[in-house]
């Protein structure tokens, strides 16, 4: 059975069609004094899935581990949290001293509720890979194969570019898949909102896609974008996984000229065009073979 949220029903419903099992909807009651109560159907299965994207994710991860709680004593032995979006992935070092580690923090939390998570491009630059962090079965499934598909259905006299060399070996895959050439910059974190970025020597191409696997103030995407059109490419679109955007964002992307902006469907979205629904249903097939 799967289990989802008022913002995850139509994500929750689509997946219980393809997987042929029935959905239902948790209710989240808000007390007077700010704490939240989550009620799940009580009629569970051996197995539950609880399926939401962690955006905005201070009060949903609250919910989700009162949610796994509730599914549990309603008898389920297994609880899978199918989360497309996760958040806290990118504090991953202590970057100045007296931070946390956010992502052992939120990884650790979640492991114990938990006994698979299973998502969608974290955001692993310095942990290579899910059971680094997490107590528990976890899984990233990539977007690679269907970013690389859409760029390529959308031009051949096309560069693939990514903004920061951390992403690397992900750009390279999407770029096979389009079957395009690819270079990645370097970039520098000034503030939350400001980066550098600079890129080699660019093979010539009048179109260029930057991919990111988040954007979040916009900076990034605009700032790529004005770097690659003063080194003569004409046509810039972004193709990113999870859209964030923070106010502002969307603004700040388009003034620097970026034409067609597109996202995963792992966070709702009007720029959502990739859909990401097969690779979930795909995983969770398997696993239940
Ligand atoms: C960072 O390494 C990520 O891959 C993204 O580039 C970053 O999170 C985008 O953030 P923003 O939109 O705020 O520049």
């Amino acid at each position: 059975m799967i289990h989802c949220f008022g913002d995850s029903a139509t994500l929750g419903r689509q997946l219980a069609r393809e997987l042929g099992v029935t959905a239902h909807l948790a209710k989240v009651h808000q007390f007077p004094d700010g704490e939240t109560l989550v009620r799940v159907s009580p009629n569970v299965h051996k197995q539950a899935i609880l399926i939401r994207s962690l955006h905005r994710p201070n009060s949903k991860l609250i919910e989700m581990i009162l949610a796994a709680d509730a599914l549990r004593r309603a008898g389920a032995q297994r609880v899978i949290l199918v989360a497309p979006y996760l958040p806290y992935m990118r504090q991953d070092a202590v970057f100045s001293p007296g931070e946390p580690i956010s992502q052992k923090v939120i990884a650790d939390c979640l492991g114990r509720s938990f006994d698979r998570i299973v998502t969608i491009e974290p955001h692993l630059h310095r942990t290579h890979q899910m059971g680094d962090v997490f107590p528990c079965s976890a899984d990233a499934l990539s977007a690679a194969s269907v970013i690389g598909r859409w760029i390529e259905r959308t031009g051949r006299n096309t560069l693939v570019v990514g903004p920061d060399e951390e992403s690397a070996p992900w750009i390279r895959r999407i770029a096979e898949e389009a079957r395009l050439p690819f270079v990645v910059g370097k970039k520098q974190r000034l503030g939350d909102r400001r980066v550098e970025i600079e890129f080699p020597e660019l093979p010539t191409r009048r179109r260029a896609v930057i991919v990111d696997d988040i954007a979040s103030s916009g900076g990034t995407l605009a700032v790529a974008a004005r770097t690659l059109f003063r080194k003569g490419i004409t046509t810039v679109d972004a193709a990113i996984v999870h859209a964030i955007f923070a106010p502002r964002a969307l603004g700040r992307i388009r003034s620097a000229g970026i034409r067609n902006l597109v996202s995963c469907d792992t966070i709702p979205h009007s720029t959502n065009v990739i859909r990401t629904l097969p690779l979930l249903t795909a995983a969770l097939k398997e696993w239940s073979q």
